[in-house]
Order: structure tokens, then C-alpha cells, then sequence
């Protein structure tokens, strides 16, 4: 922020006697957060100038020397020589100073037929559809990392879990692309969140459209806005494309806090599945041993943030009349948040997963830990005509049985097999190994190796669109 008490440059002095009280002046000002829509609202000011130059408003000398400013300006706002001030009171105010600066009256000019309001919709839609593409990034990048661990790791055997208890074997891989899933729905909802996102405010003025003989929809083309607002009142109150980036976002911080705690789990001495590479851990500052989660355990506290900046923005608009109100500044904070909170933890995240080492063969041996093969057991003697209820019954016992002798059920000799129960014959062992349970769960979506292996050929088929579409 430049000098406190440069001369004001406000935009609305005309009708008033005294300047603004000072709490005043502090409540409004929103420079200190807006000022990171600078580059947008000159992308904004360039089209209005050629829209002005169209209409007729114009010469071409006028509006020739107008984006010649507005360059400079922006060269001069990116490398820093031109700064807000504290007397500035927002972004648009900041951006006609500098014009006015630069270009003395003509300057005066970029203003007509456009308000803040309609412009301050366009820059937020602006930066965020920006943003947005940066996000997916990141995402493509942390569906990637998991994608590469699964492949590595194609045939770990690891215990599925339910109420975090041992439930049934799967493979280990199957587990991560389920994180994968979340994430690509993740990148595909903020591609559909675009398609709504790209309609144009500009040329709705302060509510009710604007006099002056341009087309919002050539201003629209010319933003990469595949259309104008239909409709100016709706244009200059639409917050949806904000709250719903941040919806998108706490989701992504929801789902980042689930695989977070999973790192918890996984590499505490207890689970001993992974190990963090040094790199993406750090260490206590008593505890000389200690090698700490933290990326994992910062991805899951940041979900608390994020749905606090939607709750916050929704808590905002609900009530509001149209168009605008004052209250909509209130807008900018929870999505800035929210971005520059996903741009921090996304990739930390992809680096930690790309980077850990698994301990294949510890988890890979808890694989059948907890009698998660007993499911298996009882599904086959319903393959042998059992009635499940019954053969439920019968497993349920042999667990019992296994507990107080202290074996695994593959530990029971034929005959304690066959005093259990008459339907357990011999041939039950087949279907006692982790192998013969994860190929037998071969059917759509299941943890088969080869259903595992088709979900990754799509999964990363997917990741690539994904990255693919964030930088086109
Ligand atoms: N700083 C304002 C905002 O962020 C810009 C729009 C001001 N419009 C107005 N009518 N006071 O919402």
C-alpha cells in the first residue's frame, strides 16, 4: 500500500458537501483485498475502450492513447511502480487514478456506460475462471501422484475397512483410485461450474443495462464469455458462480481432509503402512525421534476454512434484495481464501503422495488380520446351498472358535472344520487366501486386479482431460 493521505480519488464525490468520516472511509475501503483483480478490471477496461471506440464515443487517436495507457498501467501495476493508496478505495478507483495519471482528462472517459457494479462482477468471474483452470492444475497433478502409486503398488493386498475395523481384503491400489474418484469428480464440477461461470455482466451498468450504443455481447466475446447476461438486474446481483466455486472448493478441502487423515493413519506406528519421505514431514522440536504428518494433518484443518468462507458467503447473500448492495464487497474474501487455500494445499498433497514409501509387506500381511477372509467363507456355502442366515451363523461361530484357540481361520485342521459344521468340507480352503477373495471380486467396481487395472486406464485417461482442459 503507497502513502496514507494522497489526495482521494474518489468516484462518487459529486453531490457531497464533506468528505467521508474517517470510520467511514475504513469500513468501505476494499483495496487492501480487491487490489489482486487489478489485472482483470484492465482486461475489462481494454474491451470497453474498443466497446466506447465503437459506439462512436471514441476517435480512434482517443481510444489509441487510451489502451496505450491502460498497458502501461498494467505493466506498471505487475512490476510494481504503480501501487494503491490508502486513499484509494478500491481496485477501480485505484486503476482511474492511475489512468487519470497518465492520460488527464481523456482518462475521464473509460467510465461512461459502465458501473462498478457491473465491472467488479466481471473482474471476480474474470479471476476466477482463471483460478479455476490453475485448480483443476493441481487437481490433475494429485490424481496423477495416486494414479503412480497405484500402478507401483498394483498387486498390494491391503484390509478394506469399515468403522476403521478389518472388513475384507483389497487391493491397496483400489483403495487410492477411490481417493481418485473424488477428485476427478472434483476437476469435472469445476469444469461444469465454468460453463456458468462465463457469462458476461459487462454492459449491465449499474442495474439497468446502459443507454449508450454498444453490444454487452461483443464485450463478452471479447472477455472469452461464451454470452452477455441476459438479463441486467440479474447480472449486477449474481453471486451464484462465487458461492458455488465455493462449494467446489470446500468439497476439494473435504475430500483433501479424508485422504489427509488416511496419511494420519497409514503412517502412525500403529497402521506402519507408509512411510512419509522426509521431504513432506517434519519433526518435534523436543522429541528428537518424531518424523510428523503435518502436510496430511494441514489438509485436513484447511476443510475448516473452507467451509467457513461458503457458509460465510452464503450467510451474505441470503436476504438481499436486488441489485446491488453494499453487502456483495463481502464477496471477495472467502473466494480469495478459498483459491489461494487450495493453490497451497493441492500440491503439497500431490508431492506427499507421489513421494511416500509403502511397506508392502506389512500391509500386504494385515491383509487377512481380523478374519476379513470370513465373508468369503460364508459366501461360499451359500454357493453350497446354505441359506446365507445360516451360514452366516456357522462363520460367526468359527471366528468365536479361531479367537480362543488363538489361530486364523486357514489354522483350522478338516476335522475342527467339519466338528464346526458339517458344511465345512475341506475344499472351504480354497477360498481361504486374500489372492482367491480379491479375484473373486471381479464383477463392475470391484477389487479384482483386473477391474483395478481398467479403473486406472480410465482414471488416467481422465487425468490427462483434466490437465489437458486447464490449460487450454
Ligand atoms: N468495491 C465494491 C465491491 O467490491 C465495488 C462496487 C461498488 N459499487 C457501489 N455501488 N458502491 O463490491
Amino acid at each position: 500500500m503507497g502513502e496514507a493521505g494522497s489526495a482521494p480519488t474518489r468516484l462518487w464525490g459529486g453531490r457531497f458537501e464533506s468528505g467521508p468520516a474517517e470510520a467511514l472511509a475504513r469500513l468501505s475501503v476494499s483495496v487492501q483485498f480487491d487490489w489482486r483483480l487489478a489485472p482483470y478490471d484492465l482486461l475489462a477496461s481494454r474491451a470497453h475502450t474498443r466497446a466506447l471506440y465503437g459506439a462512436g464515443l471514441l476517435t480512434e487517436a482517443e481510444r489509441d492513447a487510451m489502451l496505450g495507457a491502460l498497458n502501461d498501467l498494467d505493466r506498471a501495476c505487475r512490476d510494481g511502480t504503480f501501487r494503491p493508496t490508502a486513499a484509494d478505495e478500491d481496485v477501480h478507483t485505484a486503476l482511474e487514478r492511475g489512468l487519470l495519471e497518465r492520460l488527464g482528462t481523456l482518462g475521464g472517459k473509460l467510465r461512461a456506460g459502465r458501473s462498478r457494479n457491473d465491472q467488479v462482477a466481471t473482474d471476480l468471474r474474470l479471476y476466477l475462471r482463471d483460478h479455476v483452470r490453475m485448480i483443476v492444475s493441481r487437481l490433475a497433478e494429485l490424481e496423477t501422484a495416486l494414479l503412480g502409486q497405484a500402478e507401483r503398488h498394483a498387486d498390494v493386498a491391503a484390509p478394506g475397512m469399515t468403522h476403521l475395523q478389518h472388513a475384507q481384503p483389497v487391493l491397496f491400489a483400489h483403495q487410492l483410485l477411490a481417493h481418485v474418484h473424488a477428485f476427478a469428480r472434483d476437476a469435472d464440477r469445476l469444469r461444469d461450474w465454468d460453463k456458468r461461470a462465463a457469462i458476461s455482466p459487462l454492459g449491465a451498468g449499474a442495474l439497468a443495462g446502459s443507454s449508450l450504443p454498444f453490444d454487452p455481447r461483443e464485450l463478452a466475446t471479447q472477455l472469452g464469455f461464451t454470452a452477455a447476461a441476459a438479463n441486467s438486474m440479474d447480472a449486477v446481483s449474481d453471486r451464484d458462480f462465487a458461492a458455488e466455486f465455493c462449494f467446489a472448493a470446500a468439497l476439494i478441502g473435504v475430500h483433501l481432509s479424508r485422504l489427509g487423515e488416511e496419511i494420519v493413519l497409514w503412517s502412525s506406528q500403529e497402521f506402519g503402512w507408509i512411510e512419509i519421505d522426509d521431504a513432506y514431514a517434519t519433526g518435534s522440536s523436543i522429541m528428537p525421534q518424531k518424523k510428523n504428518p503435518d502436510v496430511a494433518e494441514l489438509a485436513r484443518g484447511k476443510a475448516g476454512r473452507l467451509i467457513g468462507g461458503l457458509t460465510g458467503l452464503l450467510t451474505t447473500l441470503k436476504g438481499l434484495p436486488l441489485t446491488y448492495n453494499r453487502d456483495l464487497q463481502e464477496d471477495k474474501e472467502p473466494v480469495f481464501d478459498a483459491a489461494d487455500t487450495l493453490l497451497l494445499v493441492l500440491p503439497a498433497m500431490a508431492g506427499l503422495i507421489a513421494t511416500f514409501r509403502l511397506h508392502t509387506e506389512r500391509i500386504s500381511a494385515s491383509a487377512s488380520v481380523g478374519f476379513t477372509l470370513a465373508t468369503d467363507l460364508a459366501e461360499y456355502l451359500v454357493q453350497r446351498g446354505v441359506p446365507f442366515r445360516e451360514a452366516h451363523e456357522i462363520v460367526g461361530h468359527l471366528v468365536v472358535w479361531c479367537q480362543v484357540h488363538d489361530v486364523d481361520l486357514h489354522e483350522v485342521s478338516d476335522a475342527d472344520l467339519e466338528r464346526i459344521s458339517p458344511s465345512l468340507t475341506p475344499d472351504v480352503r480354497q477360498v481361504l487366501t486374500v489372492e482367491g477373495a480379491l479375484a473373486a471380486r471381479k464383477e463392475q467396481g470391484g477389487t479384482a486386479p483386473q477391474r483395478v487395472a481398467e479403473q486406472l486406464t480410465a482414471l488416467r485417461a481422465l487425468a490427462d482431460q483434466h490437465a489437458a482442459w486447464a490449460t487450454s
